[in-house]
Formats: C-alpha cells, sequence, structure tokens
C-alpha cells in the first residue's frame, strides 16, 4: 500500500557499497589480486576525461604488480571494511537500514580466478558479514560481480572475450549460493552495459592491445559472453537458494533530445534504446531486433556455445536494478556542443541543471522519468541501488560535518522516487544510496570524492586515523528511514 506520505509498507532503505572500494585487505587470508587493486591514482584527477581515469594498459599493471609503495593504489586500502565491518554495521544498523547492497571479491573467494575450490578463509569473511547483518535484521542485496574480477583472468585469460570466464564465474557462482543460501537478493553484474565505456574494469579486457575493429569484436563477445554468464548465475541462484530473487542492473544514462529538431529527437530516442538494450537482454531473455541489425553491420559474428540462446532465454530477472546519479542530452549533431563530465559516460551539457563539484548534472525529475520509462517497458519491480552526491566533506574540530548538499540532493531524489510510485504507478522495492559510508571513488580513485553518511577519515593517499564519524546526513537519513520517507516528504 502506498501511504499519501510515505513510501510502501516494507520498502527496503539502505546504502550500498562494493568489495574493492571498501575492504582492503588486498593480499589478506588468501585473496587474489583483482582488477580493482592495481588502478592507480593519476594526481589531478580530470573529471572532464574519465577515459584517462579508467583506462589500464599491460605496463601499468606490471608497475603496479611491482609498486612496493602502496600509497597510490587505493583500492587495496579500501576503508578497511575487512576489519572494520562489525562496527560499520553497528552503524548502518543505527541510521535503521532495512538492506544493504555489498558485492561478493571473486578474487577473495576463488584468488585466480581459476581454482577448482573456494578458498575457505574468503568465504569465512563474508560468513561474518552475513551474521552480522543478520544480528540487526539487516536484509543483504550481493552484487556478484562488481568491477573487481581476479587480475589473472585477464593476464591468463585475456578478460571476458574469452568463454571460459563464462566457466569460472559460474563456479564462483555456485559457490556463494551454496555457502550463503540465505541470501534472498541477488544482482548478477554491476552495470552491465559499462563494459563498453571501461572495458578493463567492467570486462578485465585490455583496450589498447587490440586494433580499433578487433577490439569492437571483443568487446562484443564480451557482452554476449556476461549476459550468458547472468543468465547461468540467475539459474543457479534460483535453483539452490528457493525464493531468491534476481536482478540485473544498468547504469541508467538518461537522455533528452537537446532540442526539438526532429534530428535530436530521434537521436534521443536511439541513445536511449541503446542503453536500454542491456536490461532488455536480460529481461526478454533475447537480443532486441535492433541489436542483431547492429551487429550485422557492424561485422559482428557472436561465438555462441550451443546452449547460450537457451540459457538467456529461459532465465530472466526477477527484478531491475540501476544507478542513476544524471542525465544529460542528445543530439545528432554534437560537435560545438559543451560536454558533461561522469565516471564513464559524457553526454552533451543540459543548460537548466547544476552540476557537481566533479562535473555530473544533478537532476532528480531524470529519477523519476527513468523509473516511469523503466516501469513502463519491463513492467517488473525496480530497484534504485545506487544514487548519491560525491562530493569534498570538511570534518570540523568538534567532529561534526555539515553536508546539507547532500541532504539537499538525496531530499529531492527520494521526492522524486515517491512522485513515481504514488503518481505514476511505479513498483519500487528499495533505495540503497551509493556509498553509504565514505569509500574509494571507482572512476578517480580518491577518497576525497564522498558519498557517504559515515566519514571515514583517510585522504587519498591513505593517511588518516580510519576513523568513522557520523555526518549531519547520518541524523537526517536516519529520521527518514524512521518515518518511512515521510520526513523527507515534508521538508521544503
Ligand atoms: C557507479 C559504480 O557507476 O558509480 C560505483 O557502480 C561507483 O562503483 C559509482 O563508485 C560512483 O562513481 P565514482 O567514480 O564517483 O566512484
Amino acid at each position: 500500500m502506498v501511504q499519501a506520505n510515505g513510501f510502501p509498507e516494507g520498502f527496503l532503505w539502505g546504502g550500498a557499497t562494493a568489495a574493492n572500494q571498501i575492504e582492503g585487505a588486498c593480499q589478506v587470508e588468501g585473496k587474489g589480486m583483482s582488477v580493482a587493486d592495481v588502478q592507480r591514482l593519476k594526481p589531478e584527477v580530470n573529471v572532464e576525461d574519465y577515459k584517462r581515469n579508467n583506462t589500464v594498459t599491460r605496463a601499468d599493471i606490471e608497475e603496479a604488480l611491482k609498486a612496493e609503495e602502496e600509497t597510490l593504489y587505493a583500492k587495496r586500502r579500501g576503508i578497511d571494511f575487512y576489519h572494520h565491518y562489525k562496527e560499520d554495521i553497528a552503524l548502518f544498523a543505527e541510521m535503521g537500514f532495512k538492506v544493504y547492497r555489498m558485492s561478493i571479491a571473486w578474487s577473495r573467494i576463488f584468488p585466480n580466478g581459476d581454482e577448482e575450490t573456494p578458498n575457505e578463509a574468503g568465504l569465512k569473511f563474508y560468513d561474518q558479514v552475513f551474521a552480522q547483518l543478520k544480528r540487526y535484521g539487516i536484509e543483504p542485496l550481493v552484487t556478484m560481480s562488481h568491477y573487481e574480477q581476479p587480475l589473472n583472468l585477464t593476464l591468463k585469460y585475456g578478460g571476458w572475450g574469452n568463454r571460459q570466464l563464462i566457466k569460472l564465474f559460474t563456479r564462483f557462482v555456485e559457490a556463494i549460493c551454496i555457502r550463503y543460501n540465505h541470501v534472498k537478493y541477488w544482482i548478477t553484474f554491476n552495470e552491465i552495459d559499462s563494459l563498453f565505456r571501461h572495458p578493463f574494469s567492467s570486462g578485465g579486457i585490455l583496450e589498447d592491445e587490440y586494433q580499433p575493429e578487433r577490439l569492437k569484436k571483443e568487446l562484443y563477445q564480451a557482452m554476449h559472453n556476461q549476459f550468458v554468464a547472468s543468465a547461468a548465475a540467475t539459474e543457479i541462484c534460483r535453483r539452490l537458494i528457493p525464493g531468491a530473487k534476481v536482478g540485473c542492473m544498468l547504469t541508467k544514462l538518461t537522455f533528452y533530445p537537446f532540442t526539438c529538431k526532429p534530428e535530436d529527437v530521434l537521436k534521443y530516442y536511439l541513445d536511449n534504446r541503446k542503453n536500454f538494450s542491456f536490461a532488455d537482454v536480460q529481461v526478454f531473455g533475447e537480443y532486441p531486433e535492433f541489436m542483431k541489425i547492429q551487429m550485422e553491420k557492424e561485422g559482428i559474428t557472436l561465438q555462441k556455445g550451443p546452449e547460450d540462446d537457451k540459457i538467456m532465454r529461459e532465465n530472466p530477472v526477477d527484478f531491475v536494478a540501476f544507478s542513476y546519479y544524471q542525465s544529460s542530452c542528445s543530439a545528432a549533431n554534437p560537435t560545438e556542443l559543451e560536454k558533461t563530465a561522469g565516471n564513464t559516460h559524457r553526454g552533451i551539457k543540459n543548460p537548466y541543471l547544476p552540476k557537481t563539484a566533479w562535473g555530473w548534472q544533478i537532476d532528480p525529475t531524470g529519477l523519476r522519468i527513468s523509473l516511469i520509462e523503466l516501469y513502463d517497458r519491463y513492467g517488473l519491480p525496480l530497484f534504485v541501488a545506487e544514487n548519491g552526491l560525491g562530493a569534498e566533506d570538511v570534518l570540523g574540530p568538534d567532529g561534526k560535518i555539515h553536508d546539507e548538499y547532500r541532504i539537499n540532493y538525496l531530499r529531492e531524489h527520494i521526492k522524486a522516487m515517491h512522485q513515481a510510485i504514488s503518481e505514476d504507478g511505479v513498483d519500487l522495492m528499495g533505495y540503497t544510496s551509493w556509498g553509504c559510508i565514505d569509500l574509494v571513488s571507482a572512476s578517480t580513485n580518491q577518497m576525497s570524492k564522498r558519498y557517504g553518511y559515515i566519514y571515514v577519515d583517510a585522504d587519498d593517499y591513505g593517511h588518516g586515523s580510519l576513523k568513522r564519524y557520523r555526518k549531519d546526513s547520518f541524523y537526517w537519513y536516519q529520521k527518514v528511514i524512521r518515518t518511512n520517507g515521510a520526513s523527507a516528504l515534508e521538508e521544503e
């Protein structure tokens, strides 16, 4: 039931993180190196150049593996959740979280990705995390793959373009579904569409080792392999955990036509459709016709196994999760137009929208539009798995952090979700705002880009006490959850 002054009963309020951005303990108790552990902070981060931030070469990996000085490899440290999980989950519970979106680091369970049996110490770590969540009645929502596959799968197999990864991934999925058969909510791949935008963190692919035409083929093949792996994971999860709900996840790149010129409107449709196509495959169980035409035009012939189509067809997802941070515009002729910044995508700037210090456009209405679009297209329950404001926070001498800018951002997005539910009839399961505790930025490897309700005393280079502090937004979100959204809706 939707309440006029609140969210539906049972709405899953919470926060989201990913293992590689928080755990640290990168080589502890058998954990292997992952693609995240070789990504380096590039000083003087250029927010306009996400390619520079995200591209990793073989030389970068070699340098990373030799590095004695780990200062620049912030994801190896994270916020040391590995040793602070009890305290951190207690803080989530204090805010009243109903759900916590987290991921399981593949390289903690299968350090090289291709072992026959899982690493017991790695499995034990998540036993403890789940036990702590259970203690507080927090439901886990687990992402199976969140930009953190074992590095060996790049070095030995070349990444997701290699079909062997399907088998290795499903082995990992089977191990975690057997062990954690009490977990009800799962997401297979984080932002599966991002493979084309950052092939290394999403697919373990070293893009500069391919000629452009060859790279295109590799990426399409990796995309197909991930689709098959995702469908197979869905099947395994449902078979091993009766009642489990498995979702796909999309980076929702909400577009607007830059003008009402028909050419711009057409471009907007095409951009939108391209973004949707990644969820289309996982919801409808097959490639949409326009994608097949596109592949044919580009000379792509997917290498398919005899069972691939069947696996994809028979295992559609139960819900559609997505991240939403910003919108951008589409134009037939973008050359002269100013662009936005972003972590994986640079769209055309919308002159009506403000932006964050990292150049991301702020658009709560775009979240409402996204919810309507996705619900009208799929008719499945939706989950806002990521949303939030990356900002530089100041820790005052009194130990307080006054982050009213974050509260403003979140409040407007929460209002937009409520309108989508109560006025537009969208079925929304829950909301896990991104980086509920400060963590290392996926794209820039900075600590100074903070999303959390909880401040972590650490800088970009690993200095700091790691002490946790409650920001103003912590108490604000606590009240939002306690009133099931009503307190946010009442605010001006
Ligand atoms: C999403 C990713 O795209 O954006 C997260 O799933 C990431 O892993 C988040 O952290 C915010 O991006 P960034 O680059 O600010 O960390």
